[in-house]
C-alpha cells in the first residue's frame, strides 16, 4: 500500500486558489484534500460545488473530497459529477451509510467512511467490507489548524487489524487533523498510510521540505 499525502486545501489562501493549487503540486503533494462543510454537521462553513468545480479544472492531482455535511447521499452525485476521484463522508451524518457508499461506486470511484474522534470502531466495522477508504479524524471536524488527538490512534491500529483479518490490505486508512512531522509517524505505525495535511504545509516557508518530511 502507497504513503500519500492530501493537502487540505482549507488551509490555503482560498482568494489565490490556482496559485496554491499549483504550489502544492510542484511541492510533491499526491492528493488535493477538498473540506466540504455545511454549518449543520459541522460548526463552520467552507466551500461547495461552484468552488470545487474551478478547483478539478485547476488541479492536476487526484481530488479527496471530504464531505462534512448532513445527509450527505443527498450531494454524491454533485460531487461525483465534478470530477472528485474519492469521496469521504461522515458515518455519523448518513442514515444509511450502506447506501451512501453504494451511491458513490455507482460512479466508479473510491468510497470512503470517516468518524470523528468519539466514534467507536464497532460503529465502523459493518461497512469495512465495501469501503476503499476509512478517515479517522484526528481531530473534532470543522476546523483546521487544532491539537491532534492521541487518543484516536488506537483505533487506527484496531481499523487496520481488522482490515488485514478480513484480507483487505489494500483499502486506504486516512489521518486528517493536526498532521505534522511529528504526529505523522505515529499514525503511520498505528497503520494510517494517507495523511492529510493543511496547516502544517501551506503554513510551512519550504512546503516542498514539509511536503518530505510526511512522506
Ligand atoms: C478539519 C478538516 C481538515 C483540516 C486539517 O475538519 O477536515 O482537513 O483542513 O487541517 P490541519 O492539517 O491544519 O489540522
Ligand atoms: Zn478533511
Amino acid at each position: 500500500m502507497k504513503d500519500l499525502v492530501s493537502a487540505s486545501l482549507l488551509g490555503c489562501d482560498l482568494a489565490d486558489l490556482k496559485n496554491e493549487i499549483k504550489s502544492i503540486e510542484s511541492a510533491g503533494a499526491d492528493w488535493l484534500h477538498c473540506d466540504v462543510m455545511d454549518g449543520v454537521f459541522v460548526n463552520n462553513i467552507s466551500f461547495g460545488t461552484p468552488v470545487l468545480k474551478c478547483v478539478r479544472k485547476a488541479a492536476s492531482v487526484p481530488m479527496d473530497t471530504h464531505l462534512m455535511i448532513t445527509d450527505p447521499i443527498r450531494y454524491i452525485d454533485d460531487y461525483a459529477n465534478l470530477g472528485s476521484d474519492n469521496i469521504t463522508f461522515h458515518l455519523e451524518a448518513a442514515s444509511n451509510p450502506q447506501a451512501v457508499i453504494d451511491k458513490i461506486h455507482s460512479h466508479g470511484i473510491s468510497a470512503g467512511i470517516s468518524i470523528k474522534p468519539g466514534t467507536p470502531v464497532s460503529a465502523v466495522k459493518p461497512y469495512l467490507g465495501s469501503v476503499d477508504m476509512v478517515l479517522v479524524m484526528t481531530v473534532e471536524p470543522g476546523f483546521g489548524g487544532q491539537k491532534f488527538v492521541a487518543d484516536t490512534l488506537e483505533k487506527i491500529s484496531e481499523i487496520r487489524y481488522i482490515l488485514d483479518s478480513m484480507g483487505r490490505t489494500e483499502v486506504n486508512i486516512e489521518v486528517d487533523g493536526g498532521v505534522n512531522g511529528e504526529t505523522v509517524k505515529l499514525c503511520r505505525e498505528a497503520g494510517a498510510n494517507v495523511f492529510v495535511s493543511g496547516s502544517y504545509i501551506f503554513g510551512a516557508e519550504d512546503r516542498a521540505a514539509a511536503v518530505d518530511s510526511l512522506k
